[in-house]
């Protein structure tokens, strides 16, 4: 049994403060929420605060990134994923297409990075997903498997109980257009496919793979019905706080 995962990245939204707001109002409206496990990502600055305050609640907190190094050291700007287990954050998203897209990070420093989030204890969310040009010229499929074999090449099986994958079409991200449940299923199935055969094909049968891009509350339940699709990662509508509680509450 592979239970479904319900993710909202926050991306760089919100203040402490609006974050607090969104984490508060959101807890009643999943307490009952016992399909899934239910997971926000605040910015950094927010990660304490929301953490503190969601304690005892069913409500699970990722950071959005960690530092390729597992150490503490001279590493400007950086947050190691050990501080992130220190506030109180037990996932990390590590991956996302607009850190590859923005910030150059190749698979070569996303395994670093997953490797530092796994030291650390957390659980990692590694988002994987082709370009609107790449899915055009049909290598959509050898894309994301290069991605899974570059990220998590040379883990050992406890280490991917600890992976979680969100597919994630470029896209399909912040642009209205959602991988059809059908698209999705169909991606979701070679994935899966793919990892057992290039990482591990025991891991694979338990592995979860998360969809992401466009998921609003009127898309989430024809995506879910999809036998590989074992959750969602939320970007624009988990920013709200009954948005984001209608797409945890689908199956309601
Ligand atoms: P979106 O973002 O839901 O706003 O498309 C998803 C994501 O980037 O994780």
């Amino acid at each position: 049994m592979r239970k479904p995962i319900i993710a909202g990245n926050w991306k760089m939204y919100k203040t402490v403060g609006d974050s607090v707001a969104t984490a508060l109002a959101l807890k009643p409206l999943v307490a009952n929420a016992n399909h899934c496990e239910v997971v926000i990502a605040p910015v950094f600055t927010a990660l304490k605060s929301v953490a503190d305050r969601l304690e005892g609640s069913n409500i699970k907190v990722s950071a959005q990134d960690c530092a390729p190094v597992a150490e503490e050291g001279a590493q400007t700007g950086e947050v190691a994923a050990f501080m992130l287990r220190d506030v109180g954050a037990s996932y990390v998203i590590v991956g996302h297409s607009e850190r590859r897209q923005f910030y150059g990070e190749t698979d070569q420093i996303i395994a670093q990075k997953v490797q530092a989030a796994l030291g650390a204890g957390l659980q990692v969310i590694l988002c994987v997903g082709e370009s609107l040009d790449q899915r055009n010229r049909g290598i959509e499929v050898q894309v994301v498997a290069g991605q899974l074999r570059g990220c998590l090449g040379g883990l050992t099986a406890s280490d991917l109980d600890r992976i979680i994958v969100a597919y994630e079409p470029i896209w399909a991200i912040g642009t209205g257009i959602a991988a059809t449940p059908e698209q999705a299923q169909e991606m979701h199935g070679l994935i899966r496919q793919a990892f057992a055969e290039k990482i591990s094909e025991t891991g694979a049968a338990h592995l979860r793979i998360l969809y992401g891009g466009s998921v609003k509350p009127d898309n989430i339940r024809g995506l879910m019905s999809g036998a590989d699709i074992d959750g969602v990662l939320v970007g624009g509508a988990s920013l709200d706080a009954g948005s984001f509680a209608k797409i945890v509450n689908y199956n309601e």
